[in-house]
């Protein structure tokens, strides 16, 4: 009969040799047992996700109806009126300063069917909404 100390003795090297005492042990008991544990929550992790997200978000709810999801315009029928949206990434919208198109998004252009955006973004969203034509739809 082996003594007790031989015995804890061989039990601990086959511990060692399968690796079981260190590794596995663990994560058996909190991935089986442990289901209620929370999602890892990344607090941090969103804004630097897409930062463009938010500006592609407002041009696909409020421009792309005209401009069109490219950006590219041309000819639409909206409320059985036709007209005619500018190609926001062509040469012209490209050499025009931020301001000028902010102003355009934000007064409109009265009798042409481009509608003014004051009443309806914040100057935060019309910025954001001028960054990703630029970013995006201009690269
Ligand atoms: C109801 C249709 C419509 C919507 C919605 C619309 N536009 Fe327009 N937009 C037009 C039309 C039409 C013109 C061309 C006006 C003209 O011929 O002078 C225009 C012109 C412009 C211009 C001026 C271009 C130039 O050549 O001077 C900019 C900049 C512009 N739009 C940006 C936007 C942005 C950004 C949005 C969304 C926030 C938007 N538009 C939403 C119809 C629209």
């Amino acid at each position: 009969m082996p003594d007790f100390r031989t015995i804890i003795f061989v039990s601990f090297l086959i511990c060692i040799f399968l690796g079981a005492c260190t590794s596995s042990p663990a994560p058996n008991v909190s991935s089986g047992q442990n289901n209620s544990s929370p999602p890892p929550s990344s607090p941090v992790a969103k804004p630097s996700v897409d930062l463009m997200a938010t500006g592609r978000k407002l041009y696909a709810d409020n421009c792309a109806i005209c401009h069109k999801e490219s950006g590219k315009g041309g000819k639409v029928e909206i409320e059985g009126r036709s007209i005619s949206p500018d190609d926001l990434t062509g040469e012209k919208i490209k050499k025009m300063p931020d301001d000028r198109i902010y102003k355009y998004i934000f007064d409109g252009i009265a009798d042409e069917g481009m509608p003014a955006f004051k009443d309806k973004l914040s100057e935060a969203e019309i910025r954001e909404v001028v960054r990703y034509i630029r970013s995006e739809l201009q690269k």
